[in-house]
């Protein structure tokens, strides 16, 4: 069986498997039940500062989107950080973490940006016995706006000052969550390294309004007729997740530097398609609130099975083994050329296909062959972009199918080159440099 222990930025866990900081891991009920059904370890519900609690809408704090079988797709929140005591959180993270040696059990912070205050809650956090602390950079409702949040998370100065100050006063690991609200993700990656950051996680969730009330004109979530964005997540977000994860991954300026993915991961395979990105955990927040904490068995036996069925020891086997194949477009092999293939034993002569190349793609696709429905793709006109694949309703119905070096490809009328040639020497590229 394959060994899935983990340990991420010095702490260890059963699996790479952990709850990011969000309601299923707000007070130790939660976390209780949580490690009861197996996960590996939690980054609690991001704490604040001494001081009255924080005050949360009364009216709904949830958005979502649904695919066409309801199921959810996207979810958006307006929640703050925690509303509950500081002092309740702290004796409760100290005792979950007394009962619960094996798991991880990460604190996440938010205080104002000044050192003092960082100074105050760090030895609180420390005497709890937590594993290590998450510096939330990254909520980008409510708190930003008081200056918390991704209002640092988007100034790569401040990122790297807070995170030198928490090393300065801490011995725990620390971990910096980044917000994906930002042009580039490499330069708050940077930041955090160029601090000491023991790690980075994101993402974060991404500033959204999913829908508007068209009876009364208000955003979604509609507090008392108005509503304000929220932060998104869910699998919809799970793209921008593991493309930012992968680029600090293969960043030379971060190498190395431990990356926790986060980001829509639903099951085994996301999980597995982080790891192969370069993360070194994995957290879910938005799967354990649509589905319950037990679809974490699901996922520790799925990756399991998978890693015997490849042969991999450890997660070392698969953790950043996707990295070396994440490149430029402009290195991107050109002499590579596809044709879709229908198995038409398969289709069901919906038609999608061919309306799809027919009005927006390459006309490359019959909807009558001799006088009778048939959906037949026109090799002379398919430049095999796939778009059919993505649209047909009947998985593995259309396939794409690459043309073997020296064959013919009937479009271009060219020989397939067996050379692997890019843009950057392509004659067409008016910037190349000869290759002489
Ligand atoms: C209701 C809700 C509250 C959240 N609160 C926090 C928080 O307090 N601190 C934090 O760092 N992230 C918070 N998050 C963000 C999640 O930890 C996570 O980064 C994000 O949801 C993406 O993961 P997912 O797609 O698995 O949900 C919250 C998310 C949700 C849905
Ligand atoms: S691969 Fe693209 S061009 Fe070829 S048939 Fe499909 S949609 Fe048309
Ligand atoms: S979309 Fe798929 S099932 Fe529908 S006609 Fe095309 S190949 Fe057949």
């Amino acid at each position: 069986m394959a060994d899935i222990t983990n340990t991420f930025a010095g702490i260890k866990s059963p699996n790479p498997f952990w709850l990011a900081s969000a309601p299923p891991t707000d007070k130790a009920y939660n976390v209780e039940r949580a490690f009861r059904a197996g996960w590996g370890g939690v980054v609690w519900k991001t704490l604040g500062e001494e001081g009255p609690p924080l005050v949360n809408v009364n009216g709904p704090r949830y958005g979502a989107i649904w695919g066409a079988d309801r199921r959810l797709l996207g979810l958006n929140n307006i929640e703050l950080i925690t509303d509950r005591d500081l002092y309740v959180n702290l004796r409760e993270i100290k005792q979950v973490k007394k009962d619960w040696p094996d798991r991880a059990m990460v604190v996440s912070i938010m205080v104002p940006c000044e050192e003092a205050a960082w100074k105050a809650i760090l030895p609180l956090v420390e005497e709890t016995g937590a594993d290590g602390i998450e510096l939330n950079f990254g909520c980008p409702h409510g708190m930003s706006e008081r200056g918390m949040g991704s209002a640092v998370g988007q100034v790569p100065e401040y990122i790297e000052m807070v995170t030198r100050w928490c090393k300065a006063n801490t011995r725990m690991p620390v971990i910096v969550k980044l917000t994906p609200n930002i042009t580039d993700i490499r330069f708050p990656a940077r930041a955090a390294m160029a601090g000491g950051a023991d790690a980075v996680s994101l993402i974060n969730t991404v500033s959204s309004i999913t829908s508007v009330n068209l009876d009364n004109f208000s955003p979604e979530p509609s507090i008392d007729g108005k509503g304000s964005h929220g932060g998104y997540c869910g699998p919809a977000v799970k793209p921008i997740a593991l493309n930012m994860v992968a680029e600090i991954a293969r960043d030379a300026e971060t190498r190395g530097l431990p990356v926790s993915g986060i980001g829509g991961i639903t099951t085994w395979r996301d999980a597995a398609e982080f790891l192969a990105l370069g993360a070194g955990n994995v957290q879910v927040c938005t799967a354990a609130m649509t589905y319950g904490f037990k679809i974490v068995s699901e996922m520790i036996e799925g990756l399991e099975n998978w890693m015997d069925a490849q042969g991999h020891a450890s997660l070392d086997d698969v953790i950043g083994r996707a990295v070396p194949n994440v490149t430029d477009w402009q290195y991107l092999n050109l002499n590579y050329v596809t044709k879709a293939k229908i198995n038409q034993d398969m289709c069901i002569s919906c038609g999608r296909c061919h309306i799809a190349c027919e009005d927006t793609s390459h006309q490359a696709i019959t909807q009558e062959v001799d006088g009778v429905r048939r959906f037949e793709v026109i090799d002379e006109e398919c430049v095999g972009c796939n778009l059919c694949v993505n649209v047909c309703p009947v998985e593995n119905c259309i396939t794409m199918e690459p043309l073997a070096a020296g064959e013919t490809d009937r479009r271009t009328g060219k020989k397939v080159s067996g050379d692997y040639g890019n843009w950057t020497e392509h004659p067409n590229n008016p910037s190349r440099v000869a290759a002489e």
